[in-house]
C-alpha cells in the first residue's frame, strides 16, 4: 500500500500529466469490509463495517468551459467529457458515472465544470466498495473545494444518492457510511434507522489475531437483479407483518406469521428470519469487543452470519462457501461472505500465526474447485475519506 504523500504525488503528477496544469488538491476515500452485519442497511437495522487501506483518490481542479472531464488511470480507454449541464444517468456510463452522479448531485454548485484525475487500488466487483470509495472521495473533495456546508451524513447521502438514482443501483447506507464515517483503529457500529455512530476499538493485532480477506474472484453487480428481489422480498415481509421496517421487528418467533402455507410465504419467513438474527448477531459482536473480551469469542457469529446468508436469505455462491469452508476447517476462529454478496470476498478471523496456512487451505480447496487462487490481504481497520494534499 502507498502512504497517503506517495499516492497523492502520484495523482497529483499524473493530473499534470493529463490536464496540463496542477490539480487544486487530492482527496482520499477507502474501500470496506463489513465485520457483521450484511442486508440490514435498508431493512433500518445494525452495520459493523471498517475502513480498508486500500483507498480511491481523487486529484482535482474546477474549469471554466463548463464540461467535467474524468480520467482514471485504471480505466485509460475510459475518459468522460460531459457538459454540467449534460449529466444524466447513463451518461457518462461505467467507472465513470460513479463520480459523474456525484457532481450531477452538486451540479448547481460547478458551473464552471471540473477536471478530475482518479487513481486507486481497491479491486473492482470484489464486495469491497470500489464504487463508495469513489463516490465519496469526490464528494469529499467537492465540499472542500466548493467551500460547501455539508456534513459527513450529508456527504454520506450525496455519494449514496449518486448511487441509486444516477448509476441506478439500490444499495443502502453501508459503504458510504463506512467510507466517510470510518476511523483508524476502531469498526464503525451504525444504526442506519437513526444514524448513530459508535467507533468500536477493532485491534486483532493485539490480541494476536488478523481478519484475512478473500477475494473469491467471482464478480458481482448490484445494478442487477438478485440485490433487488432482496430488497423487495424484506419490503414486502415488514409490510405484512404490519411494520415500517423488519428492524422492528423484535423477536424472530414473531416471523411465524409470515408463514401462510405458501412457498412465497416460507420464502420471506426466511429472508426476514435473516435480518432479525442478523441485527441480533452485530449486537453481539458489538458487545464482546465493547466488553473488551477475547476477538475470537466472534468467530462463531460469523460464521452463523455466513450460513444465515446462504441458507435463508441465499445470496450466497459456490465458492464463497467453499472458501469459508476451507477457513474454518483450517482452523479460522470464524469466516463469512461479505457485502451484498452473488461473489465477491469472504473475510475469516484467524490466529495471525495461521494467516498463511488457512490462505493455502483456500487456495487448494479453490484449485479442487477449478478456480484460480483467491487474491487474500489482511484488513488492518483504516481512515475514512480524507484531504491528502
Ligand atoms: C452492498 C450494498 C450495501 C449493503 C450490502 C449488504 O454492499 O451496497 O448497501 O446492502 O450490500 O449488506
Amino acid at each position: 500500500m502507498r502512504t497517503d504523500d506517495a499516492a497523492a504525488d502520484r495523482a497529483a503528477s499524473a493530473f499534470r500529466e493529463r490536464f496540463g496544469t496542477d490539480p487544486e488538491g487530492v482527496w482520499a476515500a477507502p474501500g470496506r469490509v463489513n465485520v457483521i452485519g450484511e442486508h440490514t442497511d435498508y431493512n433500518g437495522g445494525f452495520v459493523l463495517p471498517i475502513a480498508l487501506p486500500h483507498a480511491t483518490r481523487a486529484a482535482m481542479a474546477r474549469r471554466d468551459d463548463g464540461r467535467v472531464v474524468l480520467r482514471s488511470l485504471q480505466h485509460p480507454d475510459e475518459d468522460a467529457d460531459v457538459a454540467v449541464a449534460d449529466l444524466a444517468p447513463g451518461s457518462p456510463s461505467g467507472w465513470a458515472g460513479y463520480a459523474a452522479g456525484v457532481v450531477a448531485e452538486l451540479a448547481g454548485s460547478v458551473p464552471g465544470g471540473l477536471s478530475v484525475l482518479v487513481d486507486g487500488e481497491v479491486p473492482a466487483g470484489a464486495g469491497l466498495s470500489s464504487s463508495a470509495a469513489l463516490e465519496c472521495a469526490v464528494a469529499v473533495a467537492l465540499r472542500d473545494l466548493l467551500g460547501l456546508d455539508l456534513s459527513p451524513e450529508d456527504l454520506v447521502d450525496v455519494a449514496r444518492r449518486a448511487e441509486n438514482d444516477f448509476v441506478g443501483a439500490p444499495t443502502g447506507i453501508l459503504d458510504q457510511s463506512a467510507s466517510v464515517l470510518c476511523t483508524e483503529g476502531h469498526a464503525l457500529f451504525l444504526d442506519t434507522r437513526d444514524r448513530g455512530t459508535e467507533q468500536v476499538p477493532f485491534d486483532l493485532a493485539a490480541a494476536g489475531l488478523a481478519l484475512l480477506v478473500l477475494d473469491s474472484g467471482t464478480t458481482h453487480d448490484h445494478a442487477a437483479g438478485g440485490y433487488r428481489d432482496r430488497r423487495r422480498e424484506c419490503e414486502a415481509a415488514a409490510e405484512q407483518l404490519g411494520v415500517p421496517l423488519l428492524r422492528d421487528v423484535a423477536d424472530v418467533a414473531d416471523l411465524e406469521r409470515l408463514r401462510d402455507g405458501s412457498a412465497e410465504g416460507e420464502v420471506l419467513h426466511r429472508r426476514a428470519r435473516h435480518v432479525v438474527t442478523e441485527d441480533q448477531r452485530v449486537l453481539r459482536v458489538v458487545g464482546t469487543l465493547r466488553a473488551g473480551e477475547d476477538p475470537r469469542a466472534i468467530g462463531p457469529l460469523l460464521t452463523e452470519g455466513h450460513i444465515s446468508l446462504r441458507d435463508d436469505f441465499e445470496v450466497s455462491v459456490p465458492l464463497l462457501d467453499a472458501c469459508v469452508d476451507a477457513a474454518v476447517a483450517a482452523g479460522a476462529h470464524g469466516a463469512r461472505m461479505v457485502g451484498g454478496g452473488f461473489g465477491g470476498s469472504a473475510i475469516a478471523l484467524v490466529d495471525a500465526d495461521a494467516v498463511d496456512t488457512v490462505t493455502a487451505a483456500v487456495t487448494d480447496r479453490f484449485a479442487r474447485e477449478g478456480a484460480p487462487a483467491p487474491r487474500s490481504f489482511v484488513a488492518v481497520p483504516a481512515a475514512g475519506a480524507r484531504r491528502l494534499s
